[in-house]
């Protein structure tokens, strides 16, 4: 069966026929899926009836995984899932919503901001792949924009600002956007701040794009306020509604999505009930601009 895909979004985001993600992939299927993401930059693909095991077989077909490692508020025996994972649930490891107020579900809320996977780690991913096992009973959608049209509709002024900038991420910005404070000692240290540039060129199509996230908490070179006020202005530019497709999960949905030319944020449900998203990464092929020394 060949592989179709749909466009679905306003300017990107495609809907994938014809694959079962159960078969090993061929390599004509292996280069549609590439081609794929180069075009559309996120990729949804319904009714996968796969368990991890298929996830990361699929997975590792189109790359190498990214493993999750330090990288929650999870302590070593509190993992659900393998390094090979990235836990997006609201779940403890014996598959129990977390309560309110736990600090590991109110650090994962900092996925409602919009990001970009991993922009915190010097080598930053490249795809994830996020299969759904659960859904709440209503809300939890996930939201992409596109961050190359983004880049497109700006002015030349602002194109001519943004070349050769640099930020500095780390998942403490973000958390402490939404009032998250009590990091340890031992969490500031792993959580220290890499440097990321802002533009990027895909090393297939030659667009540029933006790189933000919510992890961005400054710029080398400018004082605080100014980036963060500069940083603010520039996501809520990049996120108006004609750069954006919501994504409404079905149980068995698996979506793929390209960090590297888009952002993405989870919208927020009812806190009590399960919501069991698990999510493989592609790393990155190298660092995007020199660590501070
Ligand atoms: C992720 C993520 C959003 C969501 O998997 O990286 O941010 O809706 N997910 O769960
Ligand atoms: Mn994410």
């Amino acid at each position: 069966m060949t592989i179709t895909i749909r466009a679905i979004g306003p300017c990107f985001a495609g809907e994938v026929h014809g694959l079962d993600m159960r078969n090993p992939l061929s390599a004509e299927e292996v280069a549609a899926i590439h081609a794929g993401m180069d075009k559309y930059a996120v990729l949804v693909f319904r009714d996968q009836k796969i368990d991890d095991a298929q996830q990361l077989a699929f997975s590792r077909s189109l790359g190498e995984i990214e493993h999750a490692i330090g990288t929650s508020l999870r302590a070593a025996g509190d993992y659900r899932l393998p390094t090979t994972f990235a836990d997006v649930s609201n779940l403890d490891k014996n598959n129990m919503p977390f309560a309110r107020d736990d600090r590991r579900r109110l650090f994962g809320i900092g996925n409602r901001l919009w990001h970009s996977d991993s922009s915190f780690k010097t080598v930053p991913a490249k795809y994830s792949l996020l299969h759904a096992i659960s859904i709440p009973s209503t809300g939890g959608d996930t939201q992409f924009a596109d961050m190359r049209a983004a880049y497109d509709a700006l002015d030349e002024e602002t194109k001519a600002q943004l070349e050769g900038m640099v930020c500095e991420h780390s998942q403490m910005y973000s958390r402490q956007q939404i009032g998250f404070f009590d990091f340890t000692d031992e969490e500031r240290q792993r959580f220290r701040p890499v440097r990321q540039c802002m533009v990027r060129v895909h090393p297939v199509t030659g667009r540029k794009s933006l790189y933000l996230s919510s992890h961005a908490g400054g710029i080398v070179g400018w004082p605080l306020p100014e980036a963060l006020i500069f940083l603010r202005d520039l996501i809520e530019r990049t996120t108006q509604r004609e750069f954006v497709y919501t994504h409404k999960w079905r149980v068995g949905d698996l979506v793929m999505w390209d960090n590297r030319q888009t952002m993405h944020r989870a919208r927020p449900f009812p806190a009590h009930e399960p919501r069991d998203m698990r999510r493989t990464t592609l790393a990155g092929d190298g660092p995007t601009a020199a660590q501070a020394a």
